[in-house]
């Protein structure tokens, strides 16, 4: 995984939910560690990287700008909103993973990653 690793750059994100209503970056939403079962509150203007990191959590990460791919990790449960340039349009529709330096979720919702 990450820092490019030979890989075509994806065209830019756009909002991969389709009809639900699109992340809003002024709004909250939280993310649990599956191992241990911590939640998380990501407040507007901070990234999933920045609070799992602020806590304490080990997580790779290199251009924190959604390019390289290095934060990318396993998304257990929850519906993302990829703002990455990094996955491709398939990988993003699967919903299996995600680029934690950017992407967010809808207010509310809860994503369990598999960390
Ligand atoms: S740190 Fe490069 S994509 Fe997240």
């Amino acid at each position: 995984m990450g820092l490019f690793a030979g890989r075509r750059r994806a065209a830019p994100a756009r909002p991969s939910t389709g009809s639900a209503p699109v992340a809003d970056p002024t709004r909250s939403f939280s993310v649990r560690l599956e191992s241990d079962g911590r939640t998380f509150v990501v407040p507007p203007g901070r990234s999933i990287l920045q609070v799992l990191t602020d806590a304490g959590v080990e997580v790779d990460s290199f251009c924190r700008n959604g390019i390289c791919g290095t934060c990318e990790q396993n998304l257990v449960s929850g519906e993302p909103e990829h703002r990455d340039s990094f996955l491709t349009a398939d990988e993003r529709a699967a919903g299996q993973r995600i680029m934690i330096c950017v992407s967010r979720a809808r207010p509310g919702e809860t994503l369990v990653l598999d960390l």
